[in-house]
């Protein structure tokens, strides 16, 4: 039995999609567990990128089955879309298959994510506006529309009405905004069912039988530790939980089937969207992560905010997530600099953090306590041994190994499918 989980560590962005695309070769099974179409993952191809929002990472490979678990919120618009634009790029797609189980994302919630976030203002979060938030929401009050129930249209129709009757009065007399079109969204549905209804399944039984028979299952996470639900910077996180918990309740496995759970870290860190970020560089060295980095958002384009590695977020993700490995992508952005720099704890109203504290507040005020570590010239981004690395990047991964307290197993040298240094076998 296999079962391998990929998670990103920080806040999102680090690399997951090319990631998993690596180590999905011999995956029988990839599965999304959490999040939506607000995830946007990177596969590059011989050359050829892929920015897939919904697909999983492992597509491309064409060979496992991928599933869209029963915790992923899905957009079936975006689906359709998405699964179009592969198959003109010639890809195979009759591999894909959605639970049942999933929450389908329905206009009001996408219009409802925008008035909000209009509505907050300056105290925005500073989401995607994919309507994550509002699906979710609707799944937890019990109101939400089901993936299965594209399957029979006379549930959906009720449901539909009944919330669309609720959502119209809030459109209405909260934000003093235009009603949504009930026949207009069940002919759009209708047409979505017909396109994915041979793709709807129950997946649990299945993803269980393929890990009690010794297959390799993969579990792609979306979004990252620092933006979960729970342990997130709280209110600036996601709507869901990347976490490696998130597997059991957003795949319908058990903790014990998880063998490895793989932390994807990026060599330095980057977030879109508010909150607090405590290394981060408002100066020309982000600029230049940004720059060499290519560090715009894959789903919104907006430019990421870049700054040095933060080694409690670190910390914090391996024990959360109980990793066994970590990847670090990107390192190759690092030549060039003369000094690097890792925090290794928080100053916060003049006392020492090594942990990351709940209170937003104090995460407002805290600074990084920083470590100096001497940089290296060499592009690396062509060599695929470890003893081919110049011994400052050596002394770097090993330093950020040291203070995580987790192996890192593998590097990213650049974004294709090659460009990797496995140091111990995953
Ligand atoms: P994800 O959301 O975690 O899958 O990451 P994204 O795809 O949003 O962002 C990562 C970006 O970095 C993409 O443009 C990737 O093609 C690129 N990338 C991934 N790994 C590496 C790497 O090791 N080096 C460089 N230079 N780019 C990388
Ligand atoms: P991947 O999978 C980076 C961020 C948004 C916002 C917050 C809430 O590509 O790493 P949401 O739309 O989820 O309600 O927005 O979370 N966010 C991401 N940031 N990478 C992502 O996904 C993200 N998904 C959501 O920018 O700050
Ligand atoms: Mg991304």
């Amino acid at each position: 039995m296999a079962g391998y989980v990929v998670v990103g560590t920080q806040w999102g962005d680090e690399g997951k999609g090319k990631i998993i695309d690596v180590l999905a070769h011999k995956a029988d099974y990839v599965v999304r567990f959490q999040g939506g179409n607000n995830a946007g993952h990177t596969v590059v191809v011989n050359g050829e990128k892929f920015i897939l929002h919904l697909l999983p990472s492992g597509m491309l490979h064409g060979k496992g089955k991928c599933i869209i678990g029963p915790g992923v919120v899905v957009d079936p618009k975006v689906l359709i879309k998405e699964l179009e634009t592969l198959e003109e790029k010639g890809a195979k797609t009759d591999h894909l298959f959605i639970s049942d189980r999933a929450h389908l994302i329905m206009p009001y919630h996408v219009k409802l994510d925008e008035l909000k976030e209009n509505a907050m203002g300056k105290n925005k979060i500073g989401t995607t506006k994919r309507g994550i938030g509002p699906c979710y929401a609707d799944k937890m009050t019990r109101s939400g529309l089901r993936v299965g129930e594209l399957l029979d249209m006379n549930i959906f129709k009720e449901r539909l009405k009944v919330n669309l009757e609720e959502k119209n009065v809030l459109f209405e007399k909260v934000y003093g905004a235009e009603k949504l079109d009930y026949e207009k969204i069940l002919e759009d549905y209708k047409g979505y069912a017909e396109k994915l209804g041979h793709r709807i399944m129950d997946s649990v039984p299945e993803v269980n039988e393929a890990l009690d028979s010794g297959k390799f299952v993969m579990f792609e996470g979306a979004q990252a530790m620092m933006l979960d639900i729970n342990y997130g910077t709280y209110p600036y996180v996601t709507s869901s939980s990347p976490t490696t918990g998130g597997v059991t309740t957003g795949a319908g496995i058990a903790p014990n089937k998880i063998d490895k759970a793989i932390g994807v870290m990026k060599a330095y860190t980057t977030r879109v969207g508010e909150g607090p970020f405590i290394t981060e560089l408002v100066d020309e060295l982000g600029e230049r992560l940004r720059e060499v980095g290519w560090e715009y958002g894959s789903t919104t384009g907006r430019p990421r905010r870049c700054g040095w590695l933060d080694c409690v977020v670190g910390k914090f993700a391996v024990d959360i997530n109980g990793l066994t490995d970590v990847v670090m992508t990107k390192i190759d952005v690092l030549s060039g600099l003369k000094t690097l720099k890792i925090a290794v704890a928080y100053e916060i109203d003049g006392k020492i953090y090594k942990t990351v504290p709940a209170s937003i507040e104090k995460l407002k005020k805290a600074t990084p306590v920083y470590e100096e570590l001497p940089g290296w010239e060499e592009d690396i981004t062509n060599m695929r041994e470890y003893d081919e690395l110049p011994e400052n990047c050596k002394k770097y991964i090993a330093r950020v190994e040291e203070i995580i307290g987790c192996q890192i197993s593998m590097v990213s040298v650049g974004p294709d499918r090659e460009q990797n240094i496995f140091i111990k076998e995953i």
